[in-house]
């Protein structure tokens, strides 16, 4: 028997804000045409003033425990991946377990940017089979209209806020890849590539938050290079390929990535959920967007074989098998 992290529930939150490109002609050099065109993308949502990460992380989280059918104190960890929290510290899990009513167990972020919600289910998964939590609440949360330079078209046209979450529990599965839940991870960074995609303020640093800066072209290269790549790893280490796969959930930057990485993979569109066009890029909130509305769409059932990739800030990327 082998024991691993099967989800339970699943919900997101979207601000109630939407932007479409046409907003940014009037203040930008740039067209809904450019945007659609090299990205994809055709609107976004930006939080309200009184909205935060934590708030936005909370109500998808809420959505996820009615999904499963538990309460706050059923849970036993939250790992929330997020670059923009609500403060430099505590850690914004910590403000959303509050938030919840959750009086027991422990709550912490994990930061590793776009990458983020393939780390944090990793962690979960860890977590579970070292027998350290029965049942984690993983969320990926962002506000990155907050750290956007709004005089930077090549960045700020690109990026949206939202949240969405899982609850994952431990199961017993019979350690075959016909069990539920996560079959394989694939984890990497490479400090090296800081500059290509990075925000310049921080605490130790100049004491600011700071704005995006992002070298596009060079991220892209990394991404074409890296996606399929760990996707085909982490396939392999489940003992699986790519014509396993019931859909393909990536990290949601550009759809001519999405594209290229199906294409390498030799996956086709029909088997991709694309969000992109609707939500930008909403760094580690976006795998778990896309699952939601996957699921909630009748796309995504129980049993499918999901595979998550995602590639960020780093840069970090990775890739996880998911039996739904
Ligand atoms: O989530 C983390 C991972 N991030 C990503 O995966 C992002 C990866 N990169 C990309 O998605 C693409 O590189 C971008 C969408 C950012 C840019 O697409 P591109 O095809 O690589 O365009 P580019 O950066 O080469 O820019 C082409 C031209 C430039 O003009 P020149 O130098 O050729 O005259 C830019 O100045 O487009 C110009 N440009 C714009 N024009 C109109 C850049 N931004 C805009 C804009 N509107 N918003």
């Amino acid at each position: 028997m082998t024991i691993r992290a099967v989800v339970r529930g699943v919900g997101h939150y979207l601000p109630a804000r939407v932007v479409p490109n046409s907003e940014f002609e009037a203040s930008l050099d740039t067209t809904d045409e450019w945007i659609r065109s090299r990205s994809g993308i055709e609107r976004r949502h930006f939080a309200a003033d009184d909205e935060t990460t934590a708030t936005m992380a909370t109500e998808a989280a809420r959505a996820a425990l009615d999904d499963a059918g538990l309460g706050a104190d059923a849970l036993d960890a939250i790992v929330l991946a997020t670059s923009t929290p609500d403060l430099t510290f505590p850690a914004t899990a910590t403000i959303v377990q509050a938030r919840l009513g959750m009086t027991r167990g422990f709550a912490y972020d994990v930061q590793a940017v776009c990458a983020g919600f393939v780390f944090a289910m990793a962690n979960a998964q860890a977590m579970i089979v070292a027998g350290q939590a029965r049942r984690v609440l993983v969320i990926g949360a962002e506000t990155f209209s907050r750290i956007m330079d709004w005089s930077d078209r090549s960045t700020c046209v690109l990026f949206g806020d939202g949240a969405g979450a899982v609850i994952v529990e431990g199961q017993e599965g019979a350690g075959a890849t016909a069990d539920r839940g996560v079959l394989s991870v694939d984890l990497h960074s490479d400090g090296r590539h800081r500059e290509a995609l990075y925000v310049d303020g921080g605490v130790a640093t100049n004491q600011r938050a700071g704005h995006l800066r992002m070298q596009g072209k060079e991220v892209f290269r990394h991404a074409i290079e890296k996606l399929a790549a760990t996707a085909d790893t982490a396939l392999d280490r489940a003992g699986l390929g790519a014509d396993d796969i019931d859909w393909l959930v990536p990290h949601q930057a550009n759809l001519r990535i999405i594209n290229g990485t199906a294409h390498r993979l030799g996956i086709g569109m029909e088997r991709v959920i694309v969000t992109v066009q609707d939500h930008g890029n909403t760094s580690a909130a976006s795998i778990p967007l896309a699952l939601s509305v996957g699921y909630a769409a009748g796309r995504i059932r129980r049993g499918d074989l999901l595979v998550l990739e995602a590639i960020g800030g780093g840069l970090a990327w990775g890739a996880l098998v998911l039996r739904w």
